[in-house]
């Protein structure tokens, strides 16, 4: 962790693999996947508020978000892990994390997400974005790898390509790096989420 933090300090935005061991995220992704069986996904919005609407050609992953206070098992260890990473965050920039939003998403076969930012217009709630990929058995040629432009608000300039590997985590600053899920050829698995100062509307 301290190696993620001092990454994070120095650019920006930091990986880690191995975030949880195999087991912990096969359980997971089976919870994930039985979950879209069982019809609990949504198609994602783009927006938010009265401006939430679901559009096809910026992004066609389906969402099921995370409930505070009904966490699984093993949703819950993951959890708990983010909150040694906030209170860390926290400790370490003075960031002031108070929460965190997730929810899980799937991008069927050929879907994907073009160049954007995760901070809403005009907010500043989101202020890390924390992406856990769920994917045993990813292969080069799956596709579905994240595009993270490493300059500080530059959506032409350097990039990197991040494989979408079970227990990799990635991290950015919400508001300042842009980013885009390129096509997966293959269904692909996380969770996304966010963590949130507090709101000044709800403050
Ligand atoms: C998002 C997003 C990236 C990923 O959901 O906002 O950019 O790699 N996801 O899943
Ligand atoms: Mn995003």
């Amino acid at each position: 962790m301290t190696g993620l933090i001092n990454a994070l300090d120095q650019f920006g935005w930091a990986t880690m693999d191995g975030c949880l061991n195999e087991n912990e995220g096969l359980r997971l992704s089976l919870e994930c996947e039985n979950a879209c069986l069982n019809g609990q996904f949504r198609k994602a919005g783009v927006g938010r508020g009265a401006s939430l609407a679901v559009n096809e050609a910026i992004r066609r992953d389906h969402v099921l978000w995370l409930v505070p206070g009904e966490a699984s098992q093993e949703q819950q260890l993951y959890l708990d892990k983010l909150e040694g990473l906030r209170l860390a965050l926290n400790q370490r920039f003075f960031l002031g994390l108070f929460e965190f939003e997730g929810h899980y998403a799937i991008y069927p076969e050929g879907a994907f997400y073009k160049a954007h930012l995760d901070r809403h217009a005009g907010t500043r709630e989101r202020v890390m974005t924390v992406i856990l990929y769920l994917n045993s058995n990813w292969q080069p040629g799956d596709g579905g790898e994240l595009k993270l432009w490493t300059n500080n608000g530059d959506k032409t300039g350097a990039f990197v390509l991040i494989e979408p590997r079970m227990g990799t985590l990635v991290c950015f600053l919400a508001g300042d790096f842009w980013h885009e899920v390129l096509p997966a050829h293959k269904k692909r698995m996380s969770i996304t989420g966010w963590f949130r100062e507090r709101s000044a509307q709800t403050g």
